[in-house]
């Protein structure tokens, strides 16, 4: 048994004998919840499997990923800032993965690196859990860098009323309205792009928003995306503002409240899409085995 030099021990597969490794790959990792929540699923399938955290270098992922997989890994998330270095690793992208821009699952098959997204498949479920109707909704989502790209594809598919992108400025969302206009056709949704502060004027944000989604990097630093004239704009008593940031209530759910909006964290969208990650790797048929909404109370209640 000997350790390879790219792997520490929670990673390492030849310490492992008998179970299947994954591991999640992120800089920094140490706050990761991935493990948890995966060796929870594994429990609930009776799956033998051991699911460790790796810290690559920041231009270290391909040689970590590289060294993982040769020694016997098989699957792996990714998170952050890894997501487009997982994308390029991969041999064989899935529709969704290719139309996400980034990859945070991978598994190897047949010697071949398979590369999927699974975000916004997590985020739609754990909308849908919490009773949010998504079909016919007038949904605005604040941000276009690569956590609002994941999650436009799956959001389209369900056909809401209308998809709003809005961004500081406008270049990246009228890029995303481009790269989706094709989907939004097919599914009847008006896709349109606006700045944040086009949220502020009454004529260019005519109506209020049943579904609030912010992808922003603003609730890691406390700052909110929406001003005090927007927030007035967008929400109304029962819209829903959903921000993918877990831990705190971060400012933007805060407006939300205030302004009579329920609120939810992103907790749920962690676990729903590490459920479909472990689905992939361990066999769809497991999905009646696990549950992901037990999970989700569990580390609530922890
Ligand atoms: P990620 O992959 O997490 O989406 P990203 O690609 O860097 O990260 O994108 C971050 C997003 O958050 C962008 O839409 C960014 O807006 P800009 O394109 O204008 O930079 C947005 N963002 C970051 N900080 C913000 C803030 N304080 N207020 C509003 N938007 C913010």
């Amino acid at each position: 048994m000997t350790l390879n030099a790219t792997l520490d021990l929670h990673t390492d597969p030849s310490f492992f004998q008998g179970k299947d490794v994954y591991a999640v790959a992120g800089n920094p990792i140490s706050h990761s919840k991935s493990p948890t929540i995966h060796q929870a699923f594994a429990e609930q399938a009776q799956q033998a499997m051991h699911y460790g955290r790796m810290q690559p270098q920041l231009d270290g992922f391909t040689k970590a990923a590289k060294s993982f997989f040769a020694a016997g890994g098989k699957g792996m998330n990714v998170t952050v800032p890894f997501k487009l270095d997982a994308k390029t690793f991969s041999d064989q992208l899935t529709d969704r993965a290719r139309l996400a821009g980034a990859v945070n699952t991978l598994w190897i098959q047949d010697g071949k690196i398979y590369g999927d997204n699974t975000d916004g498949a997590g985020l739609v479920r754990d909308l849908l859990a919490q009773g949010i109707d998504i079909h016919a909704a007038r949904i605005l989502l604040l941000g276009a860098g690569g956590a609002a790209r994941g999650v436009i594809g799956p959001l389209l598919e369900l056909s809401p009323k209308c998809l709003v992108i809005a961004n500081r400025s406008t270049a990246k969302a009228d890029e995303l309205v481009k790269l989706f206009a094709d989907l939004a056709a097919r599914k009847q949704v008006a896709l349109e792009s606006r700045t944040l502060a086009d949220l502020e004027n009454s004529q260019k944000t005519s109506h209020s928003f049943d579904l609030v989604i912010n992808a922003t990097a603003a609730g890691l630093t406390d700052d909110s995306p929406l001003s005090e004239a927007a927030v007035m704009q967008v929400f109304k008593p029962g819209s829903f503002a959903y921000d993918m940031v877990y831990g705190k209530n971060t400012a933007f759910m805060n407006q939300a409240l205030q302004h009579g909006a329920r609120i939810s964290d992103g907790l749920g969208m962690l676990v729903e899409q590490a459920a479909d990650a472990f689905l992939i790797w361990r066999g769809a048929e497991l999905a009646t085995e696990i549950n992901p909404r037990a999970v989700l109370a569990k580390l609530r209640s922890s």
